[in-house]
């Protein structure tokens, strides 16, 4: 799959989130990376429904992945679509019934991701390739920007894209934390296609150039 760019908002200046959305849009972006928190699954608040909707009325009418972590989820699911996000993303770990959350996603009009934690074994993955088209890789604890990469996600990668490619469907993997130009290179010849990074593209002074070199490493270590 083509290898895709998603800039996390969660290190935008969210006093300007609409002009740095169209600004990382222009510097080749391929989709926007919207972190929810909560404060109850995760120990930090971030944004919610209304901050998409106001996004879509301000004409971003591009891809957004919406990355959820809340507990319970569903009924965000139901506000979030309200937003026509192309992709709404959930931890398993946030839902009773993950079938059900995947399907409500899906039968609302998104595609359907589900979120590995570092610790969260991949075991539930093979009981719902049907219904999901993207797989994310968490490579930090979910929760915060700006944290470290966990070097063991490499090895994750390599299993979910194992289990991605028996399964024979399109489903996406994204990875997620800690990646910037000197790792992303590494997280592709693992087996990730998306790429998710929020302090390495918001908090250069060149999203262009940035997100440029991100495809460049990729391209590098997919040869
Ligand atoms: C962490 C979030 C990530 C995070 C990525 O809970 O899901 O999307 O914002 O930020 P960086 O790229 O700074 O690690
Ligand atoms: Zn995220």
């Amino acid at each position: 799959m083509t290898p895709w760019i998603a800039p996390s908002i969660l290190a935008a200046d969210f006093s300007r989130l609409g002009e740095e959305v169209r600004a990382v849009l222009d510097a080749g972006a391929d989709t926007i990376h919207f972190d929810v928190m909560d404060n109850h699954y995760v120990p930090n608040l971030s944004i919610g429904p209304l901050v998409l909707q106001s996004l879509r009325k301000a004409d971003i009418k591009d891809h957004v992945d919406v990355h959820l972590m809340v507990k319970p989820v569903d009924a965000l699911v139901e506000e979030f679509l309200k937003g026509r996000p192309q992709i709404i993303s959930v931890h398993p770990e946030s839902t009773e019934h993950l079938h059900r959350t995947l399907t409500l996603i899906r039968d609302g009009g998104a595609g359907a991701g589900i979120v590995f934690n570092p610790s969260t074994p991949l075991d539930v993955l093979n009981e719902v390739t049907d219904l999901v088209d993207l797989v994310l890789i968490m490579s930090v604890n979910p929760g915060f920007g700006g944290q470290a990469f966990i070097p063991s996600s490499l090895d994750k990668l390599r299993r979910a894209r194992e289990i991605i490619d028996a399964s024979g469907r399109d489903i996406r993997l994204q990875v997620d934390g800690g990646i910037k130009t000197d790792n992303i290179g590494a997280a592709a010849a693992a087996g990730a296609d998306t790429f998710v990074a929020g302090t390495a593209i918001f908090g250069s002074s060149d999203y262009t150039a940035t997100i440029r070199k991100m495809r460049e490493e990729i391209a590098a270590h997919l040869d």
